[in-house]
């Protein structure tokens, strides 16, 4: 892997150290025609050893994990190794961690979610977290998860969950892998959602074989 912008290290541990805490990044992948899953309808399609090199460092340091409903539910996915904070609406356990140790699942939902007493029951009143009324306030996810000592929180996404970290604020920083492809297709990017208006500023690009991995920085109102 190669710096095109940023400092000239090797260390990829040095390239994605982050300035401070709390601090929430996110990371995705999409093909060059903007496409965020391929064939099978995952991003585990699109994705290539330069995209796992870096998601595996990302994923080893961070605190935690804080992933979309959705996302489990299409990428169908187990125990993070780490603590695992499911972001949904509905306040519904997706079948895939249902049997996950216990602590090592959380939920951060809503107090109208209709699925808050059962998840309170399968995971343990202590890991669902209630943060509004109707919506989940995503700032003030961050500032829980902190408060739990979570002050480096790795977003993976899905689409829906991003647009509303990047509209109320909550995310200091994206990382991307632009993966050599073109798909057409129907595909989601990797924003969906009502629009929002996010400048970025190029913090590192580094490349590989032709994938392309930036970190860009929202300088979100947030970030403290
Ligand atoms: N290219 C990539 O890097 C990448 C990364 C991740 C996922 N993906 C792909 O994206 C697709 C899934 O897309 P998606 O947009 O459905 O993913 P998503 O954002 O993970 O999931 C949407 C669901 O997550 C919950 N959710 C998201 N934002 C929320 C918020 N602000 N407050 C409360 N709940 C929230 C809701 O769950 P409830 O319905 O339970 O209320 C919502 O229906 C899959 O195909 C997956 O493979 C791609």
């Amino acid at each position: 892997m190669r710096v095109l912008v940023g400092p000239e290290s090797t260390d990829l541990a040095e390239l994605y150290a982050v300035p401070r805490t709390p601090w929430l990044r996110v990371n995705m992948v999409s093909t060059v025609d903007g496409a965020a899953t391929g064939e099978t309808g995952t991003s585990g399609s699109i994705n290539n050893a330069a995209d796992k090199q870096v998601f595996d460092q990302l994923r080893a340091m961070a605190d935690v994990i804080v992933v979309g409903a959705g996302t489990v539910r299409a990428e169908r996915y187990g125990p993070a190794g780490k603590p695992l904070v499911v972001v949904s609406r509905r306040g519904q356990v997706p079948d895939s961690l249902r049997d996950a140790p216990r602590g090592s699942v959380l939920l951060a939902t809503c107090g109208t979610a209709e699925g808050l007493g059962a998840a309170r029951d399968l995971l343990g009143a202590e890991q669902v977290l209630v943060l509004g009324s109707h919506r989940v306030d995503l700032p003030l996810l961050k500032q829980v998860l902190a408060d739990r000592g979570w002050g480096h929180v790795l977003s993976e996404g899905g689409p829906h969950l991003l647009r509303d970290l990047l509209a109320s604020g909550a995310a200091d920083e994206l990382c991307t892998t632009v993966v050599p492809r073109l798909v057409a297709g129907e595909h989601p990017r990797i924003t969906q959602g009502p629009p929002v208006d996010v400048p970025l500023r190029l913090h590192l690009l580094l490349e590989s074989e032709g994938t392309l991995l930036g970190r860009w920085l929202t300088d979100s109102p947030t970030g403290q």
